[in-house]
């Protein structure tokens, strides 16, 4: 039900008008549908009972227990960190281990709880680190290993947990590895990469990842052969069918659990092994972090996250659900919710989580973001459009999964336009603290451009409007912190007549909770969800949204642009 606007006291009652819609569908390419929206009809008067108010558990004490032991991970809200961009700690315009760490008091208040750092390894960064030159040490434009010590133990002191990014499909063209594979055909380390006479190899029939370039294979003069890669030249492909490469970037694994991290994010760990059975997620490559798996179960609480290289379903990343990952990033939401909420119908989004919820197997957690160090600042692909951000960043922490806030989120940071590396630095700009030179972030010259308007984004600024997307954001935070019910509860879309409003219910053992996102931007909707049995009344812990349970059914009002978040149990 669709209404412009409705007199005080007086609610919209359903009519029948059918409007027709074209949806889009989530999960694959675009599908052409028809929806049926109810116009109003008449109005009639509601009476408001008063809100019931639940009694609060100690959510801190909750959050305690939900963010201990192994399934610690299910409960944490991720922040990934570009580290070159988060804190300058000696003046050379670089982010650094120490000024992140001296940040840690600033993202813990936030609520952040755990972190995964972009590569922070030795490399040429021809690929913003995802070209590593050497796995067992820090980038000294980052800092030392002590300096890495320092951030772990200041992290763990506050019960922040660390995640490193390992990037094990390639190496830089600078790596020892590599420098030694290209000198001739019979060194030790001759087959460690990926070589041919030919630019292809009949056993290698796959391309470059899109946007790499157009060729898999660069000739190298040293050698005089071609050598294969998925990425960038200077990244050559790793040869893991060797033995001896595969027992190695396991030892890299083993190494850096050794020096306490909590877990890792795999760089496209399904592109590992490739044969003329196929490009991606070869039977090898299940082996492969079935191993990994194995070993990072021999330390406590640690957890992975993949990165898949398909969009749809991510279950070939969980195995059986306790062999692979602990957790795969939701491309499809990742990339997908800009056009999903431009398009206003809530269907493709109640497709798409309850079909996670369906095809994973049990004990995988989904994670989901919004943002990220490759595709456009979230805030441009929602158009510059603050509720639309924030609609997006209200399903990825109250969905089932695990959200990863890609830094800088929580200001709704801008895109910047200077370009050091690719195009992807467009998100990759400083974070500005506060106001002045260097906006908090370096007394020098930053290595990068900030993003547009640092004077209205800046961590102070934001944080002294209690309107800011800051305040916003972190309200979301909190509200998710401690309540098992959108870390791990059931997910239960509700569906209304109306297909703007997206309704679902999230349930643990003793409490539920129930979420409204309006997908339509220009008008206020009335839905009514004729099964919902919600077990009780409704008390709004957050936005504009208001939710009204009838009987068996519930009625849901969603301002323009609109959302809610009630508890009902
Ligand atoms: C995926 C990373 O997210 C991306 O930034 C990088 O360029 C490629 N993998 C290659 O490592
Ligand atoms: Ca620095």
């Amino acid at each position: 039900m669709r209404t412009r606007a409705h007199p005080p006291g007086c609610e919209p009652r359903r009519g029948a008008v059918p409007r027709p819609l074209r949806a889009h569908s989530f999960r694959g390419g675009p599908l052409a549908a028809v929806l049926l929206a109810l116009a109003p009809a008449a109005c009639t008067p509601s009476a408001s009972a008063p809100e019931p108010v639940y009694e609060e558990k100690d959510r801190a004490a909750e959050a305690a227990r939900l963010l201990s032991g192994p399934d610690w991970f299910r409960h944490a809200v991720f922040y990934e960190v570009y580290v070159r961009s988060l804190q300058d700690s000696n003046g050379d315009g670089i982010g650094d281990l120490p000024g992140l760490t001296s940040r840690l008091d600033a993202l813990k208040a936030l609520g952040v709880d755990a972190l995964w750092l972009m590569p922070i390894m030795p490399s040429p960064f021809a690929d913003s680190g995802y070209d590593v030159s050497d796995y067992r040490a820090i980038s000294p434009e980052y800092g030392t290993m002590a300096d890495f010590e320092a951030l772990r133990d200041a992290a763990h002191a506050r019960g922040m947990r660390l995640f490193l990014d390992l990037v094990l499909n390639h190496t830089s063209v600078e790596h020892p590895w590599f420098q030694e594979s290209r000198l001739d055909r019979t060194n030790p380390r001759a087959d460690w990469y990926l070589w041919s006479d030919t630019p292809g190899r009949p056993d290698l029939p796959c391309g470059p990842v899109p946007t790499f370039g157009t060729s898999a294979w660069t000739w190298d003069p040293v050698r005089g052969q071609y050598y294969f890669h998925r990425f960038y030249p200077s990244q050559p492909d790793l040869n893991h069918w060797n033995p001896d490469v595969a027992d190695a970037t396991l030892d890299v694994a083993r190494f850096w659990l050794g020096r306490g991290v909590d877990g890792f994010r795999f760089d496209v760990i399904g592109l590992l092994y490739e044969s003329a059975a196929g490009c991606s997620m070869i039977p090898e490559t299940v082996a492969y972090i079935q191993r990994l798996r194995t070993l990072l179960d021999a330390y406590r609480d640690r957890a992975m996250v993949a990165e898949p290289t398909w969009f749809g379903s991510t279950a070939p990343f969980y195995g059986d659900g306790r062999d692979m990952f602990h957790m795969a990033f939701d491309f499809d939401y990742g990339l997908g919710w800009g056009l999903t909420f431009a398009e206003s119908s809530a269907q493709p989004l109640a497709d798409h989580f309850s079909a996670i919820a369906q095809d994973l197997p049990p004990g995988a957690q989904n994670a989901i973001y919004i943002g990220s160090h490759d595709v456009p600042r979230a805030f441009e692909r929602a158009n510059g459009i603050a509720s639309r951000w924030r609609r997006a960043a209200l399903v990825q922490m109250t969905m089932p999964g695990t959200p990863f806030v890609y830094y800088g989120e929580e200001l709704a940071l801008r895109s910047g336009t200077q370009v050091v590396v690719d195009a992807r630095d467009r998100a990759r700009a400083p974070v500005p603290w506060a106001p002045g030179v260097g906006w908090g972030f370096t007394t020098g010259q930053p290595w990068i451009a900030f993003g547009a308007e640092p004077e209205r984004t800046n961590v102070e600024a934001e944080k002294a409007d209690p309107s800011s997307n800051y305040a916003f954001y972190r309200s979301l935070l909190s509200l998710r912190r401690g309540r098992e019910a959108f870390g791990t509860g059931s997910l239960r879309v509700l569906p209304t007549d109306d297909p703007s409003i997206l309704l679902y219910v999230r349930e643990s053992a003793d409490e539920t909770y129930v979420v409204a996102v309006g997908m339509d931007e220009g008008a206020s909707h009335t839905g009514v969800a004729s099964g919902a049995n919600l077990p009780g009344d409704a008390q709004r812990l957050l936005g504009d949204a208001r939710l009204v349970r009838d009987g068996t059914a519930a009625r849901v009002t969603v301002p323009p642009a609109g959302m809610g978040v009630f508890r009902v149990r």
